[in-house]
């Protein structure tokens, strides 16, 4: 039997549910909530000042049922409670007689999720880890918004969307929907894609808090880390993102941190989040994530999702007993509703409308366009001159009719359903291979007409060899499909099954690869791969999972009409071995035996040790720390043209000031990702180096720009246990700039105090 996604008891509560509202489930349709009014209806009072007013009028029963959720609309049948909904993961009803309407939930990592089945459209972005090799944050905000307007449009008002685990495990299954191994970079875009998301009065959300970093055993599993290691690398990103991006939600993860779940974590959710971050906004349980009552209120988790069996009954006993103070109670309702004034979500009630497919297409090509990463070039393969080239071998991975995407509650579903099931099939399953109808086959032909373009599966290196033989130019794909729910067995490149065959991904390009020696490589991952093979093709390009028009990006930046300008946000390390766990640490158990009890899921599985002992040591940190040499190190990328660095200057005061020039020296124009690191005095104790600010510039051939970057003193400092507190180590501070973690060609020592 395959394991569910979800506890038993969440089915459990669906049949109770069901039989509780069998009599009403035809009678419901949709009703309009009243339209707001009320004293907290005037705009001059600040979100806290409304949301008071509204909880004023608010029964004991009215906010026990702003703190749960109602089951999964998605999966449910309909029921006197859910039948408001929009049909989506998570629904909390609202107050009507209020005028405050019920908050209607739905994934949304890269697109809407569950469009199929609600007969909807959703452009598919490329997988958040593209936006991060974008390092573009005026595109990841681009990103948050068009999936704030999908959302709108589709008659949602949250988000569950804004992964932003740090890649401590790359074989983390959900490596795709997070945004790469830095905190300060995947802080600083997940800021950016949340306001993008709330600039369409959509509530956001930033998950999955905290360092939920495996998913195997991800219900279970116990995260040991130290306070400082924690503050400097996953709670980093976190805290950027929480302070700079100001989501009106956070969702609390699975696992358990330091011996507590992390919906019932007082060290995460009280003393990190709403003390020291001063965060406003409200703490969701991620779906079948709340574990208690009492705890897990006083701890700081303010609803709990997707259902209630902690968070309603329990919850209004517990309040009628004294067990929870009535202020306790007030504060999750306030937080609730001062995130519902601060999205607008109530002042700018949902509106339906088409969504624009066109616009979405655009949005989401531009993004792979800017994150797509050439690995290596040889000899000037790439870009294809498209009106001279006479022939080219196209090999593997579907690439006749798709590119994969990214599984699990972050699936959205192409049009038309998957380009390798039958018409009309979509995602039918949450872990199922989908493959979006936008092929390369199509894109490389129409960009060079006067080629004999052929195409081979790529399932038997003798065929794929015999295809490629004699061609100008051979593009081999291969692909690493990944999901929600589990983890990678290795970074190799994964086997597969096509008929009876077993097909050795690495074999087809090595034999590809000895028949001809113009190949290029071009992978669809969502982690990095290893690659035992490196040495044999001319060029390699990292395509991610590509998005809704993911081909014609890809066919753009192969024949050239755009300059390759991403960068690895994310470490390619040469093996399993040389990560900071060769092994996962796995569960013996990851469901229950038998059926499960609401009691035997409060106490959850017995946990497991996840013993984060790298630390701080995360991605590039650790392999310059342990001097390990890599495949492809952080922030690399190539492009068409070349950059050169000079005049590093370095300005002291409240900010630190760096200044450099840099120079398009190519003839085509280009994008240059500038990487700023700095070199802490010894005393601090830290990793050889250390990400502190990014930009990314636009020169035309030939030019050159004066570029000013700001880093904020933070992320010169370290976190010091004994004042909890960050604190900057007084002495020299080295920075060093360039295009990619092991290419800093400017360098200067300052003194900071
Ligand atoms: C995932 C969340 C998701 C939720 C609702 C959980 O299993 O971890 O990321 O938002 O389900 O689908």
């Amino acid at each position: 039997m395959k394991p569910s996604r979800f506890p038993a008891r969440l089915a459990v509560v669906a049949v109770a549910l069901a039989s509780a509202g069998s009599i009403l489930l035809y009678a419901q349709r949709p009703q309009r909530p009243a339209p707001p009014k009320g004293p907290w209806m005037n705009t001059s009072l600040s979100p806290d000042e409304r949301a008071d007013m509204v909880l004023k009028e608010m029964t004991l029963d009215e906010k026990i049922a702003l703190l749960h959720g109602v089951g999964m609309p998605t999966d449910d049948p309909v029921t006197p409670e859910n039948a408001p909904s929009n049909r989506g993961v998570g629904y909390a009803v609202g107050v009507p007689r209020l005028g405050i309407p019920g908050i209607d939930m739905s994934d949304a990592a890269y697109g809407v999720r569950s469009s199929q089945a609600n007969g909807r459209y959703a452009t598919a972005l490329p997988a958040n880890v593209a936006a991060a090799a974008s390092w573009d944050a005026d595109a990841a905000y681009e990103y948050g918004a068009l999936i704030g307007r999908e959302l709108r449009a589709q008659g949602y008002n949250m988000t569950l969307g804004g992964g932003t685990n740090l890649t401590r495990e790359p074989r983390n299954g959900r490596t795709f929907e997070y945004l790469g191994e830095d905190p300060i970079l995947a802080g600083t875009l997940i800021a950016r894609l949340i306001e993008g998301t709330q600039s369409a009065h959509v509530i956001g959300d930033i998950k999955h808090y905290a360092f939920n970093d495996q998913e195997s055993g991800r219900n279970s599993g116990n995260v040991s880390i130290d306070k400082r290691a924690g503050h400097e690398s996953d709670l980093l990103a976190f805290e950027i993102g929480v302070t700079k991006g100001h989501p009106a939600a956070v969702m609390c993860s699975y696992n358990r941190v330091n011996g507590d779940f992390a919906c019932e974590n007082e060290w995460l959710l009280k003393d990190v989040l709403k003390k020291n971050w001063q965060f406003p906004g409200f703490v969701v349980s991620d779906w079948g994530g709340t574990h208690s009552t009492e705890k897990a209120s006083a701890a700081g988790l303010d609803n709990e999702q997707p259902g209630k069996f902690f968070y309603s009954d329990k919850y209004k006993a517990a309040v009628d007993a004294g067990r929870i103070p009535m202020a306790e109670l007030d504060d999750h309702i306030h937080r609730i509703l001062r995130s519902m004034f601060a999205a607008g979500v109530i002042d700018y009630p949902r509106q339906r409308a088409v969504v624009d497919p066109f616009a979405g297409f655009e949005t989401s090509r531009k993004i792979e366009e800017g994150g797509i990463v050439l690995l290596k070039n040889n000899k000037d393969i790439l870009p294809i001159e498209g009106a001279k080239v006479k022939s080219i071998a196209v090999i593997g991975a579907h690439s006749d009719v798709g590119m994969i995407s990214g599984g699990g509650s972050a699936q959205v579903d192409p049009i038309g359903g998957s380009a390798i099931l039958p018409p009309g099939q979509g995602a039918t399953h949450w872990q199922q291979q989908i493959w979006f109808p936008s092929s390369p086959l199509k894109a490389i032909k129409s960009r060079a007409p006067n080629a004999n373009v052929t195409f081979d599966p790529g399932v038997d290196p003798a065929a794929a060899a015999a295809a490629a033989k004699g061609a100008d130019v051979v593009v081999v794909f291969a692909y690493q499909w990944e999901s929600e729910g589990m983890d990678l067995p290795s970074l190799a490149l994964p086997k597969y099954k096509s008929g009876d065959k077993e097909v050795d991904q690495d074999a087809i390009i090595d034999a590809v690869a000895k028949a001809n020696s113009h190949v290029v490589v071009v992978l669809e991952t969502g982690s990095p791969v290893t690659m035992p093979w490196v040495d044999a093709p001319e060029a390699i390009v990292e395509a991610w999972y590509s998005g809704s028009d993911g081909a014609s990006a890809l066919g753009n930046i192969l024949f050239g009409s755009v300059n390759p300008s991403g960068k690895l946000p994310n470490t390619f390390p040469k093996s399993d071995a040389d990560l900071p766990h060769p092994t996962i640490s796995k569960p013996e158990k990851i469901h229950f035996d038998g059926a499960s009890t609401p009691e035997m899921w409060a106490k959850g599985l017995p946990p497991f040790p996840i013993n984060y002992d790298e630390g701080l040591k995360v991605g590039y940190k650790w392999y310059d720390a342990e001097k390990k040499p890599v495949l492809f190190p952080f922030g690399y990328g190539l492009s068409y043209t070349t950059y050169g660095y000079s005049d590093l200057d370095v300005k002291t005061g409240d900010t630190v000031t760096v200044t450099f020039k840099l120079e398009n020296k190519g003839k085509r124009d280009g994008a240059e990702i500038a990487e700023i690191y700095a070199e802490l005095p010894d005393s601090a104790q830290e990793p050889p180096k250390r990400l502190v600010g990014f930009t990314k510039v636009k020169l035309g051939s030939k030019e050159k720009k004066t570029v000013t970057v700001e880093i904020d003193r933070k992320y010169l400092s370290i976190w010091d246990e004994s004042k909890d507190a960050w604190s900057l180590v007084p002495g020299k501070y080295t920075f060093l700039v360039g295009g990619s973690s092991d290419k800093l060609p400017e360098k200067k020592t300052v003194s900071l105090q």
